[in-house]
C-alpha cells in the first residue's frame, strides 16, 4: 500500500515498486488521512504487508497557522498507520524531515542528535515519528531534506518557473541542507525494503528504527539555485536570470527555518550499504527526466 500515492515521492514509489506486488495506491480521492477511523478501515480492507507512507502536510509555512490540520496528518495518520500495520504484522515505512533540528550544529547532524524543531511543521513531523516509535513493530523511519524531482510542488520547478517570469531573483544563501530527490529517495526505499523481504538484512529488531536519507553532499539554497540555472540553460534551453544572495533574514517566513540541516547518513550505509548519489548528480538526472518529457 501506498499512502500518498499522488505526492512527489509517493509517485516515485508507485513506479519502483511496480514489481514487488500487487499495489494499492492511496490518494486525497481514496481516504482524507485527516479521518482516523476511514484510513483504518482503508487499510483493514486492502490488508498490506508493507506500508509505505509517503503522505504528508507538507506545506511549512501554512502550517503555522494550520496546526490542528498539520497534527493530524503529520502525527495521527502515521500513528493510525503504524497501529494497523502492527497488528498485522506488515511492514510500515514512513519519512520525516531535518526540519526537526534546530540548525545550530555545523557538521552533519546524527540519528541521536537532540531534536528541537523551530516550526510547527517540524514539531508535527517529530510528533509523527516518536507516535511510530512507540507503537514499534517493523517499522522504518526514513529522515530526508529539501526534496524535489519532476513532479509537484518543488524548489527545482518553482526555479525554472520564476526564472521564465522575472530577470533577478534573490535566494537565501545563510541556509545549508542537502537536496534530495524523490527519485534517489524512491530508489534507497526499494533496495532496502527488497533486502528486507528477502531476508538479507535479519529480524526486525536488526533494521527497525530511523535513519537519515540524503543525497550526498551539501549546498545553500543560492548555491542549489545557481546550479540549477547552469544545468537547465544548457539542457531545458532555459533562461537564467541574474542571481543574488541575500540573508534569511531578508526574506521573512512565517515559519523559522534551520541555518544547518545536513544529515548524515552513515547509519543508514553501515546497516543497509545503501549510499544515495551526490546532489549534483541527482539534480542532473532529474534535469535529464524534463528533458526527456519536453
Ligand atoms: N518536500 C520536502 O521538501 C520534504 C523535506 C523533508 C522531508 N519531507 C518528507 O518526505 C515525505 C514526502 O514528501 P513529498 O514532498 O513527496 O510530499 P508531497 O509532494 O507534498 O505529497 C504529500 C501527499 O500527501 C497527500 N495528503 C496530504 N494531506 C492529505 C489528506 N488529508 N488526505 C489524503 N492525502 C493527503 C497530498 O495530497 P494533496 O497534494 O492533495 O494535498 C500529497 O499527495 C513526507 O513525509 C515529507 O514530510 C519532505
Amino acid at each position: 500500500m501506498i499512502v500518498g500515492n499522488a505526492g512527489q515521492l509517493g509517485r516515485e514509489l508507485e513506479k519502483i515498486f511496480a514489481g514487488l506486488g500487487p499495489i494499492v495506491g492511496v490518494d486525497r480521492e481514496s481516504v482524507d488521512l485527516a479521518d482516523a477511523a476511514q484510513t483504518r478501515e482503508l487499510v483493514r480492507s486492502a490488508a498490506p504487508d508493507v506500508i509505505l507512507n509517503a503522505a504528508a502536510y507538507t506545506a511549512v509555512d501554512r502550517a503555522e497557522s494550520e496546526r490542528e490540520l498539520a497534527y493530524a496528518i503529520n502525527e495521527g495518520s502515521p500513528r493510525v498507520l503504524a497501529e494497523e500495520a502492527r497488528v498485522r504484522n506488515a511492514l510500515f515505512v514512513h519519512y520525516s524531515t531535518d526540519y526537526i533540528f534546530d540548525g545550530g550544529k555545523t557538521t552533519p547532524w546524527i540519528e541521536s542528535d537532540a531534536p528541537h524543531p523551530l516550526n510547527v511543521y517540524g514539531a508535527s513531523k517529530l510528533a509523527g515519528e516518536q507516535a511510530v516509535e512507540d507503537i514499534g513493530g517493523k517499522f522504518l523511519i526514513f529522515r530526508t531534506s529539501w526534496v524535489y524531482g519532476p513532479h509537484g510542488n518543488n524548489f527545482l520547478l518553482t526555479m525554472l518557473r520564476l526564472g521564465r517570469e522575472r530577470e533577478r531573483l534573490s535566494i537565501v544563501d545563510d541556509q545549508i541542507g542537502g537536496p534530495t530527490t524523490s527519485i534517489e529517495l524512491a530508489r534507497a526505499t526499494h533496495a532496502i525494503v527488497n533486502g528486507i523481504v528477502a531476508g538479507r538484512f535479519g529480524a526486525a529488531e536488526d533494521w527497525a528504527g530511523l535513519y537519515h536519507m540524503t543525497c550526498g553532499g551539501s549546498v545553500s539554497w543560492f548555491g542549489f539555485a545557481r546550479a540549477i540555472f547552469a544545468r537547465a540553460a544548457e539542457l531545458l534551453a532555459a533562461q537564467q536570470p541574474a542571481l543574488t544572495p541575500i540573508a534569511t533574514k531578508e526574506y521573512p517566513t512565517p515559519a523559522a527555518r534551520p541555518r544547518y540541516s545536513v544529515l548524515s547518513n552513515a547509519k543508514l550505509r553501515e546497516r543497509f550499504g545503501v549510499e544515495l548519489t551526490p546532489w549534483e548528480a541527482a539534480l542532473e538526472e532529474t534535469l535529464q527526466v524534463l528533458r526527456g518529457a519536453h
